[in-house]
Parts: C-alpha cells; sequence; structure tokens
C-alpha cells in the first residue's frame, strides 16, 4: 500500500484540522510537538504522510500531486486558482471576506469610482471588483497589517478576512461590502482522487459523518 500524503496550511487551522482528523481515527502525535523542526509526519499504520507548508503553497503541493489531501482556507483556495478538487467544507476558521474601510467610503464604491484597494488578496479583490460589480479599480498588494492602508492613505479601502471585526473596530473601519463565506476545506489531487479512490473517499465519508453529527 503507498502512501498517502496529507498537506496542512501552517498555524492555529493545522491544529484544528489534526484534532477532527483523530475524531475520526486518523492521527499523528508527533505533530502536535511544537518544539519540532521536522517537516515530514508519518503514521505508519495507516500508511500517512503529513507535512505543514505555508498556507498558500498548500494548493501548489496539490495540484501537482506532491500532496494527495490539502487542508486550507478558501481564501487561499480563491486566491490562489489551481486545479484540483474541492472536496469538504469542513466549518472550522470560519470568516468572511469582505470590502472595508471608513465609512466615509461607502459613496466612493457606490459611484463606482476609481479607488485604490489594498489587500494580501489580489486575485479574489479583482475578480470581485472586475467580474461581479463591473468597477475599475486599482490593486494595490499587501502582505498583512492591511487595515492600516486606509489610516494612512495608501488606499480608500481593503479587501481583507473579518473574523470577530475587533481589528476593523479598533482602528474606525467598517464593513462595507461582503465577498464571501470563507472556512477551512479539504482538497484532492485529480489524479490521487481516481487512483486511490477508496482510501481517499472514506477519509471525506467519515469526516462528513462526523461533521454531521455534530452539527446537529
Ligand atoms: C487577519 C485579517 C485581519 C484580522 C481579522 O489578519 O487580515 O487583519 O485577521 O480578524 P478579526 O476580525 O478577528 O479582528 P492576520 O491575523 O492573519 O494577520 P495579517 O493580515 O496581519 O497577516
Amino acid at each position: 500500500m503507498r502512501y498517502i500524503t496529507i498537506a496542512l496550511a501552517k498555524g492555529r487551522l493545522a491544529m484544528k484540522t489534526m484534532e477532527l482528523l483523530e475524531m475520526v481515527g486518523i492521527s499523528c502525535d508527533e505533530i502536535k510537538d511544537k518544539s519540532s523542526r521536522k517537516l515530514i509526519f508519518v503514521n505508519e499504520e495507516l500508511k500517512l504522510k503529513f507535512f505543514l507548508a505555508k498556507a498558500s503553497d498548500v494548493p501548489t503541493y496539490v495540484e501537482y500531486g506532491a500532496a494527495d489531501i490539502g487542508f486550507v482556507g478558501k481564501d487561499t483556495i480563491l486566491e490562489e486558482g489551481r486545479k484540483m478538487y474541492e472536496v469538504l467544507d469542513l466549518g472550522l476558521g470560519k470568516c468572511r471576506m469582505c470590502v472595508a474601510g471608513p465609512e466615509s467610503a461607502r459613496k466612493l464604491l457606490q459611484h463606482g469610482e476609481l479607488i485604490r484597494v489594498a489587500t494580501k488578496f489580489p486575485n479574489i479583490a479583482k475578480d470581485y471588483f472586475y467580474n461581479k460589480k463591473h468597477q475599475t479599480v486599482e490593486i494595490i498588494k499587501l502582505n498583512g497589517s492591511i487595515e492600516l492602508a486606509p489610516i494612512v492613505g495608501l488606499s480608500e479601502v481593503i479587501v481583507d478576512i473579518v473574523e470577530t471585526g475587533s481589528t476593523l473596530k479598533e482602528n474606525g473601519l467598517v464593513i462595507l461590502e461582503d465577498i464571501c463565506n470563507i472556512s477551512a476545506r479539504m482538497v484532492v489531487n485529480e489524479v490521487s482522487m481516481k487512483m486511490e479512490h477508496e482510501r481517499i473517499s472514506k477519509i471525506i465519508k467519515d469526516l462528513q459523518k462526523h461533521l454531521n453529527t455534530n452539527n446537529k
């Protein structure tokens, strides 16, 4: 039996995903050791390999088949636009992708003015403004602390993730428009889905069953 390789997005989501996998009998104690610098973890009994990668790289590993399965946020899936199957919504890490800014920017959005949009998600922002709203905007790519942009005058609005809303609130910003809901998803390489159909389908079914019973 060959190994099935699972890529997890590093950080909070990885640990939550591992907890969920444990509930369906898929465990890997080594991965929980935060002091370890190991990159690959193995469950010999189930013939599974796990690795942690930067979230934005998970879809790349899965598309190329270096990982058969990936667990990653919908934000990253949309932004990266890789070819793979999205098979399950884990309901973890729920948040929203929004257009936000100062209240005063609302009218700029309504009048379709040429505004600057700062974001860590340029593809999501482009798709939203160009394809859905048909509004021409200038997209400015940032790598973090996006809320700073409208405060210091880099942009009029931002496209960013809102979870509790406290970052916006504490910085005098508000949600101006909703783009989509975000949560962690299970993704599968297209070839692996055929070659390892039985084993991968079982993981999907077990997770689905667990999620259904717990969401009732
Ligand atoms: C995310 C997001 C917001 C914040 C939203 O940032 O970009 O800044 O969380 O959460 P809240 O609504 O609960 O306040 P993250 O912590 O990933 O950091 P970064 O964007 O600065 O990299």
